[in-house]
């Protein structure tokens, strides 16, 4: 009988999928997370993610912005994912023209922030940039179905959730995939990427908390 023993799959892609799938659930799974989609909040929740978001992806864009010289990190620069636009459109409808005096950013978003401006090598910016943009791409398409259901939110004002360049997130994802694969890492770079990738959805995570602690419409809930 022959054994056939199939080599462990080392495409960066399929690392960064396997070895954050635990964080994944674990973010997807916050009580903040749960609620909302779960129609137990309100529009007002959403809106406090979304400023949070704002501040969250300023500080990843800029990030890109820093790195723009680097060969392994240009090829993620992709104009069709930048966020900050979106979001600032969103909120300016949400929250009318003011709206950034009603910012207040939260802890765990001033922890992210601080670990994204500290960016300093292409890396750690594709971990950060998968953990977002991926995501965005694909629960996130999920979340803003949930939203416009349960709190009579419109694509307008969830123009984040839209990618207008990206008509078809499959291929898309795809080609992303392969981007992840073509780049020029060592594999210590590669072990780098995947550690920050969890780091990124563990930031994720706390926000969620951080955002549970002021929106929780059931005080026993986490
Ligand atoms: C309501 C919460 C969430 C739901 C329902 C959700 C759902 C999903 C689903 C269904 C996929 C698989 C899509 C596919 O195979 O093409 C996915 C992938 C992904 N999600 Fe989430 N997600 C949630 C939260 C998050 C959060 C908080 C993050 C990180 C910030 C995140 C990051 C990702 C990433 C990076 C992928 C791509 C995995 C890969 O194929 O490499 N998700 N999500």
């Amino acid at each position: 009988m022959i054994v056939e023993t199939l080599a462990p799959d080392t495409a960066l892609s399929s690392l960064l999928r396997t070895a954050t799938r635990p964080q994944h659930e674990h973010a997807e799974t916050r009580g903040f997370v749960t609620q909302l989609m779960g129609g137990a909040l309100s529009r007002e929740a959403y809106i406090d993610l979304a400023t949070q978001h704002h501040a969250i992806y300023s500080a990843l864009e800029a990030a890109g912005e820093r790195l723009r010289g680097d060969a392994a990190a240009a090829p993620f620069l992709i104009d069709a994912l930048v966020r900050v636009p979106s979001l600032e459109a969103d909120l300016a409808l949400l929250l009318g023209p003011d709206w950034r005096d009603a910012v207040d950013v939260l802890p765990a978003t001033r922890a992210y922030i601080e670990v994204l401006d500290g960016i300093d090598t292409a890396e750690r910016f594709v971990a950060h940039h998968y953990t977002r943009y991926l995501g965005d791409l694909s629960g996130g398409q999920i979340i803003s179905r949930m939203l416009q259901r349960h709190y009579g939110m419109t694509p307008e004002e969830l123009t984040f959730y839209t990618f207008t360049e990206i008509p078809k997130p499959k291929p898309f994802k795809d080609d992303y995939r392969a981007l992840l694969d073509a780049a020029p890492f060592t594999p210590e770079q590669i072990d780098a990427v995947v550690e920050e990738a969890k780091v990124a959805f563990d930031l994720n995570a706390a926000l969620f908390v951080d955002l549970g602690g002021r929106n929780d419409e059931d005080s026993t809930a986490a």
